[in-house]
């Protein structure tokens, strides 16, 4: 008898020697990935359909034109893997960033390559050390394989203290850099990013989110590794590119470094429909231009009204931005929820604040409207609706909360 075959068509011996493939692989499967749409969904709401949702750091534009074409003309060769995509895709990726294609690896999404970097080189020894308020998904796998979580706050400009994260990081396996932040949608230069990469502890590898980099300014920092340097840098379809439901990123390092992590789930395949659209996209040359000033605009817009009428807010570079709600923001997110517009979470280090996603012109008029009522009294809500971070359901009652992604 052949070996059994599961629905997948996956032999059971070869699924064996997939789990076994490492240690790590097998720690990898106890691990609690944590994404932006769970974050943002803990307070256990389903939204009407109606609903402005400007609190998950989606793109309403949704996926391009061409995206969505050759998206749709993959579905009816859905039934096969077709591996090949992922080396178009990988091939197109290299050329633009100028790099050589061993040195990318793309997964659905960037979440995945951001945890299992933290589970390759964070450990009960190796700590992880974040910005503060920073991106929580990392730390979420930092606490699950016992890894230190060390937080370091912000400057008073809102940039990683690249100093400070060194100095409270002498043991560290990863040095966590979100630029543009999330939630502050502010930058970190170059040139600190250098300091940090040059003066880190040996071992340790400093970890770069770019999810948000198109809608900017910011310099990457593609050029450091171009040069071979400790550096693996994110970047995801799922926000200039309007992706986040199809499920595409990619992860540039040293082809060593991109070896370690792919013990992790590397093995897995790739939504064809994604890979096409990621495709697509890339050879849009006008996309992420157009998109960039399409959000700029909205964006700017939005901060001219919020001068206007005297309410506080942090200047942004991405298609977010944290809102002041002068009160602890529960109450002001419920209010607004009162209205059907939702906004996002709070961060513990910023209580006061909420952080708010770019959505179309239209939906940021129905938010300024609705701001205008909670700040003036005319519409209130009480405390308690919406959970903080902290305060995130554990799996055992992640579906009463909502949680599904
Ligand atoms: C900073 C940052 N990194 C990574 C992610 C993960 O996104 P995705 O897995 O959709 O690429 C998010 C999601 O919002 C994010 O905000």
């Amino acid at each position: 008898m052949g070996p059994q075959h599961d629905d997948l068509g996956i032999s059971s011996s070869s699924r064996r020697s997939f789990l076994s493939l490492s240690a790590a692989a097998s720690a990898a499967l106890a691990l609690r990935i944590v994404t932006e749409p769970m974050l943002a969904h803990a307070a256990g709401r389903n939204f009407p359909k109606d609903g402005i949702k400007i609190n998950a750091n989606e793109n309403p534009l949704g996926p391009s034109a061409s995206a969505r074409e050759a998206s749709t003309a993959m579905v009816a060769q859905g039934g096969r893997y077709s591996v090949w995509l992922v080396d178009d895709l990988v091939n197109i990726l290299a050329e633009k960033e100028g790099v050589r294609a061993e040195q990318v690896s793309v997964y659905a999404g960037s979440t995945e390559p951001l945890h299992y970097t933290v589970a390759a080189f964070c450990s009960a020894q190796r700590s992880y050390v974040t910005a503060d308020p920073g991106f929580e998904g990392g730390m979420i796998t930092a606490e699950a394989i016992g890894a230190k979580v060390v937080k370091v706050p912000l400057t008073k400009t809102y940039d990683h203290d690249v100093k400070a994260m060194l100095a409270a990081g002498p043991g560290a396996g990863v040095f966590y850099v979100c630029n543009p932040n999330n939630p502050t949608g502010t930058m970190t230069s170059h040139s600190d990013i250098e300091y940090l990469v040059e003066n880190k502890p040996k071992g340790s590898v400093v970890l770069v989110d770019e999810a948000y980099i198109h809608f900017s300014d910011t310099a990457s920092v593609m050029d450091l590794v171009k040069a071979g340097k400790d550096v693996l840098l994110l970047r995801t379809f799922s926000k200039i590119y309007g992706m986040a439901g199809l499920r595409c990123g990619a992860i540039f390092a040293r082809p060593d470094l991109l070896e370690k992590i792919e013990n992790y789930g590397g093995g897995n395949f790739m939504p064809v429909t994604a890979l096409v659209a990621a495709s697509a996209s890339l050879k849009d040359a006008q996309l992420v231009p157009d998109r960039k000033r399409v959000n700029a605009r909205i964006r700017g817009e939005v901060f001219e009204w919020l001068d206007r009428n005297g309410y506080s807010y942090i200047p942004s570079e991405a298609n977010f931005f944290m809102l002041d709600t002068k009160r602890p923001a529960k109450p002001a997110i419920d209010a607004m929820a009162k209205q059907n517009v939702f906004i996002g979470r709070i961060w513990p280090a910023m209580p006061t604040y909420s952080r708010v996603t770019i959505g179309t012109a239209p939906e940021m008029e129905q938010f300024q409207v609705a701001w205008q009522k909670v700040m003036t009294g005319a519409v209130t809500a009480s405390v308690g609706a919406v959970p903080g971070w902290g305060e995130l359901p554990r799996r055992r009652n992640r579906e009463d909360a909502g949680i599904r992604a």
